[in-house]
């Protein structure tokens, strides 16, 4: 037997054989962080899936009649007889086809307790069962991503390919996650584990206090992304659109909106001062401001500067701008401010072009902040005589 080949099943493949079991699952492992971060980052060797291990016997019960099982224990693989419906104190099988000889996905077990699941190197640690997975937008089942890092960084190895997917997920998880997987690995190692100060960092550069100019309209998606992360103001003038936003971010997020129409300078003023009083210095902007309310960029710039030594300004620019000049010209510098651009361009497809939809401009903006990118350009502006 061929023990360590393996030709997986693909994730749709594993979704199609799963769908019609009646129990919970999720897929796990590197497959699963990249699930959460959007595409396939590296090769992965094999595919976990994840089951509750009261569950098993159903799902042995499915798999029986093509499938043979093996219990890996300590390196060594045990078939599991077509009457067994334990697997002793292992926690993981080995799955291939009936007298195949490459492997095709593990099942990995986890032990509940009253609907909760129980991290099997510290039993302190739990989450509610229905808590630990999310599905992506095709409707595929995977466990969180601060769980999968535990799973990871909980190991007594740990391997380079882990710290890689560390540092490729911080970026995008929110803070409670973050602070979550540096809460867990504290408690599971006693305060002493290498990821720790990594994640830590993460927290700590995190924005306090974010504010974005026209953060109502296209930029929704944005602020709903930063509300996760830090405080957010939003500056719009229409309460229904504000509130239609903010019904839709987490209860926990802490959005206030700033009413103010930005071209009235003492009005914007006042807003920017009170909500700096409310909830502190401001460390981020995010400025999506007409170009006939060039004033107000210079007021929020000197208010934000005059309670912050360092903070961010990405200033969000329409396709026809030239980012050249405005940055040398158009825009004063204040202290600490560090100056970035993003330009909304246009989608060329061949021989079409159509302008950026909302959701294209949002997850622009939300990759020039996570990367602090100095200049981001959304789509292409080039060849200008192809736009729209
Ligand atoms: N390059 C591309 O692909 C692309 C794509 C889409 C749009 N665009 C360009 O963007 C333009 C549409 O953008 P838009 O700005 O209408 O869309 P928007 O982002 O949907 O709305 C503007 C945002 O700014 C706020 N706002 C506007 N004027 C304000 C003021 N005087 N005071 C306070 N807040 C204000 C709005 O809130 P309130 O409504 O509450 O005031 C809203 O939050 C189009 O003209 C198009 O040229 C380009």
């Amino acid at each position: 037997m061929q023990h360590h080949s393996w030709n997986t099943l693909s994730v749709e493949e594993i979704n199609h054989l799963m769908k019609d079991i009646p129990i919970s699952w999720w897929i796990a492992g590197g497959w699963a962080l990249d699930l959460h971060y959007g595409k396939q980052t590296r090769k992965h060797e094999d595919i976990d899936i994840l089951i509750r291990s009261k569950d098993f016997p159903v799902l042995k019960k499915y798999l029986d009649d093509s499938y043979e099982l093996f219990v890996a224990n300590n390196g060594i693989l045990t078939k599991l007889d077509d009457s067994e419906k334990r697997t002793g104190t292992s926690d993981s099988l080995w799955v291939r086809k009936k007298h195949g000889t490459s492997w095709l996905f593990e099942i990995m077990l986890i032990e509940t307790e009253d609907n909760e699941w129980i991290y099997k190197r510290d039993n302190q640690i739990r989450r509610p069962v229905n808590e630990i997975g999310i599905t992506t937008d095709g409707g595929i089942p995977y466990i969180k991503p601060e769980i999968q890092l535990l799973y990871k960084g909980g190991s007594s190895v740990i391997r380079e390919k882990d710290n890689k997917d560390l540092e490729r997920l911080l970026p995008v998880l929110k803070k409670r996650e973050i602070k979550w997987l540096y809460h867990s690995l504290s408690q599971q190692f006693n305060g002493k584990h290498a990821w720790l100060e990594t994640i830590n960092n993460k927290i700590k550069g995190l924005p306090v206090h974010a504010l974005i100019i026209g953060g109502t309209g296209m930029l929704s998606g944005t602020s709903l992304w930063l509300a996760d992360r830090s405080k957010v103001s939003i500056v719009a003038r229409n309460e229904a659109k504000m509130d239609r936003m903010i019904n839709k971010a987490n209860p926990d997020s802490s959005i206030t909106p700033l009413f103010v129409d930005y071209k009235d300078s003492a009005a914007l003023k006042e807003k920017i001062r009170a909500t700096i009083i409310q909830n502190g210095p401001i460390d981020l902007v995010i400025a999506w401001i007409h170009s006939n309310s060039n004033n107000a960029l210079d007021i929020i710039s000197y208010e934000v500067a005059k309670e912050s030594p360092s903070w961010k300004l990405y200033h969000v620019l329409g396709s026809s701008s030239n980012l050249n000049q405005i940055k040398n010209t158009a825009v004063k510098t204040y202290p600490g401010c560090q100056y970035r651009q993003i330009q909304l361009g246009f989608i060329l497809d061949k021989e079409h072009s159509r302008w950026l939809t909302n959701k294209e401009i949002s997850d622009g903006i939300i990759d020039a902040v996570t990367y602090d990118r100095e200049v981001k350009i959304i789509g292409t502006v080039e060849p200008w005589d192809k736009r729209p």
